[in-house]
């Protein structure tokens, strides 16, 4: 059965969240803590997206940008930078205008001129999503931008990727849905999407209910890959 669409998971997939970390450390006046960037960039992820899951679970559901400021709040005060409120604003604006990763506007003009329809769906808000995508300049690729706030609750639950079939009117498994991160691939091949993982690090596949059909390092062979599906 072809691939009729393209969906896109947003933050790491399309977007660099290590970006607003790297960023704001190559300034001067990040001398301070510059040699640190990796561990608070990861921390501040890890907690963002721990944050999302135990929200779930609980049924505590509040917006991905309440989120990312918590998981930035305990990624500062464990770098000993939680009395930085200059700091936490400059990361949170940089994060509201994330860079793209390099091969993204290509591929989704491909798959654009290919006749696929492509589409974002993200645990990100409404307001988060349309500055990233208006920053990044790739508004014009895409059908959709369709946010988990429409559920009322984050990525895995499967309300979430049912979210797809009523914006895009196509069955799960006409649907690639193309996630650099492992849990979310896995978790949409269990809803029946045609899940493709894009693995940038090299990391182990995810130990889950589901894994995905296709494996990519980055986004640039997608549109081969879906034209023979
Ligand atoms: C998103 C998170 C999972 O964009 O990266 O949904």
């Amino acid at each position: 059965m072809p691939v009729k669409a393209c969906v896109f998971d947003a933050y790491g997939t399309l977007f660099d969240v290590a970006g607003a970390a790297r960023i704001a450390a190559a300034e001067p006046s990040a001398a301070a803590w510059s040699g640190r960037w990796p561990q608070i960039a990861e921390s501040w992820r890890r907690k963002q997206l721990e944050y999302t899951w135990l929200r779930a679970c609980a049924g505590a559901h509040t917006d991905f940008w309440q989120v990312t400021c918590d998981g930035l709040d305990w990624a500062l005060e464990a770098a000993g930078l939680d009395g930085d409120v200059a700091l936490r604003a400059h990361l949170l604006a940089l994060y509201r205008t994330l860079p793209a990763y390099g091969e993204v506007p290509q591929t989704l003009a491909r798959l654009r001129a290919a006749g696929l329809p492509c589409a974002i769906l993200s645990n990100g808000n409404p307001p988060m999503l349309a500055e990233a995508v208006a920053s990044a300049g790739i508004g014009q690729h895409l059908a959709a931008v369709i946010s988990v706030e429409d559920a009322g609750v984050f990525k895995p639950h499967p309300r979430v990727y049912a979210l797809i079939e009523r914006a895009l009117v196509l069955p799960p498994h006409e649907v690639a849905f193309v996630s650099s991160n492992c849990w979310d691939a896995c978790a949409a091949a269990g809803f029946g999407l045609t899940a493709v993982w894009v693995n940038r690090d090299g990391a182990p596949m995810d130990r889950l209910h589901a894994r995905p059909a296709h494996v990519l390092c980055d986004l640039s062979p997608l549109p081969e890959l879906v034209s023979r599906l």
